[in-house]
């Protein structure tokens, strides 16, 4: 999924390359209105969640999941959140701690499952970090 119209052919092109354009379905729309049935076992962010509204973002994944499913999150996190607006400026972004995202996943129904921070001690800008989390049962 991509909210990027030039990005579908350069999706298509890519899979069509490495043989799996028959296992890949590329969908251009916002997450913000996806209206996806409850039909999925996972889904993943990848660097692309902290381009989103947080609430919007979790609740339309959740919708999206069957109830066991999973959602996996790889993303840039906040750790001193006075960075924010010089990194979101620069990327145009609008990054999170990982307090705010579990405080949004959490009010969409999940529950944080995993939560991996590769850095051995807290860096002050924001830090990469993969978090997975599946729907509250
Ligand atoms: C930094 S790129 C990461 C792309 C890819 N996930 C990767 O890891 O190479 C951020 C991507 O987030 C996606 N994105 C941002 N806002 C979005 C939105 N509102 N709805 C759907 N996709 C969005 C766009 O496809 C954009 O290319």
């Amino acid at each position: 999924m991509t909210n990027i119209a030039e990005h579908v052919p350069v999706i298509r092109n890519l899979t069509r390359h490495v043989g799996v354009s028959d296992m890949v379905t590329t969908l251009h729309t916002d997450i913000h209105v996806l209206d996806a049935p409850p039909l999925h076992d996972a889904a993943v962010a990848l660097e692309s969640s902290g381009y989103m509204d947080r609430d919007r973002l979790f609740r339309a994944v959740a919708a999206s999941l069957r109830p066991e499913g999973w959602f996996g999150i790889e993303e840039h996190f906040l750790v001193d959140a006075s960075w924010g607006p010089f990194i979101d400026d620069y990327y145009k972004t609008h990054l999170g701690t990982v307090s705010e995202y579990t405080r949004a996943a959490e009010a969409a129904g999940f529950v944080l499952e995993h939560d991996e921070e590769p850095w051995s001690q807290p860096a002050p800008h924001p830090a990469p970090a993969h978090t997975a989390c599946r729907p509250a049962r």
